[in-house]
């Protein structure tokens, strides 16, 4: 990282954010209020998910995604489950459709980077942050060797928490919370900050895509969230995934088979069964898909 993304703020104050040196000349960024943040493989580091003492922080939970990543190549297994492979597709897609020419796409919670590599395929420019370092590197290196563009995107990386984003207000007209909300395992009143966050740092009329594993009982909780921030909600889709969820419990015992990995993988197979479910309605359904709108001036 040559020049400061612009951006990027201290998380918390906002403060502005100048690149600088540490004593051993290794490059930092220093907020106006004196504060300093590690650069490390280029990518600016918000959240210490190394430190023992974050593992007690119940607001963002680092040390414990971080743990997650270190020990597991893939915690969620996505590359190889073609219900998160169409989720991330359907995503994507949706994504330009609501905004088309946003300057920046905010992913947050990116993991290791399959869904910004498909943004990455709409748009030119992808933040993209998550509260976990291993995940970050390993985004950075996936995206990197994805980006086959022959006008190639431009990635940026943060290591950040969605509760306290470390971005100036108004940055963004596009941000994308994807397995989001509620997979972050945080408190109500953390999820509302994170809501709250993601208005900051919107634009005016800037669009917020939210997607959540909930199964259809329980859609209404990501609705209220919505509801009680200044987001007005434009439309729902409903993902249709839930006959494919059904499918893989009944393979659980033997995941790890070549037998059940090539079903898991199976394109054709998950399309039919989301074809199936369509016709059943909002109850087939685990994942659902919110654009929320925040209001221009
Ligand atoms: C279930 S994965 C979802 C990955 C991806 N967004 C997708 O849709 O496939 C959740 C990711 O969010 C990250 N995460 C958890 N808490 C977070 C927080 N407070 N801020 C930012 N990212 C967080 C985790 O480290 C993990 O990589």
């Amino acid at each position: 990282m040559t020049t400061a993304l612009p951006f990027l703020a201290a998380p918390r104050t906002h403060a502005p954010l100048q690149i600088a040196s540490d004593a051993l000349g290794l490059p930092i960024l220093r907020s106006s209020d004196g504060t300093s943040y590690n650069v490390v493989r280029g990518v600016p580091i918000f959240v210490n998910s190394d430190s023992g003492d974050a593992g007690h922080d119940t607001t963002h939970r680092a040390a414990e995604f971080e743990e997650m990543y270190q020990s597991l190549s893939e915690p969620w297994k996505y590359s190889g489950r073609m219900a998160e492979v169409l989720r991330h597709e359907f995503v994507s897609a949706l994504a330009p459709s609501v905004c088309p020419a946003p300057e920046w796409v905010l992913d947050l919670g990116c993991s290791v980077g399959q869904l910004s590599a498909h943004l990455g395929k709409h748009f030119p420019r992808i933040a993209s942050l998550d509260v976990s370092a291993t995940a970050v590197w390993k985004a950075q290196e996936y995206c990197t060797s994805m980006n086959t563009r022959s006008n190639a995107t431009e990635f940026a990386f943060v290591v950040g928490s969605a509760t306290e984003l470390p971005f100036a207000s108004e940055s963004f007209s596009l941000v994308v919370a994807s397995d989001g909300l509620f997979g972050w395992e945080l408190s109500e009143a953390a999820q509302k900050e994170v809501v709250s966050e993601i208005v900051r740092v919107l634009k005016p009329g800037g669009v917020a895509i939210f997607t959540d594993y909930l199964g259809h009982k329980k859609f209404d909780r990501l609705f209220r969230l919505i509801d009680q921030s200044p987001l007005r909600r434009e439309s729902t889709e409903y993902l249709h995934d839930r006959l494919w969820y059904q499918m893989e419990s009944w393979f659980h015992l033997i995941q790890n088979t070549s037998f059940a990995k090539a079903i898991l993988r199976n394109r054709p197979l998950a399309l039919g069964l989301r074809g199936i479910a369509r016709l059943l309605g909002a109850r087939a359904s685990k994942h659902v898909c919110v654009v929320a709108r925040k209001e221009a001036r």
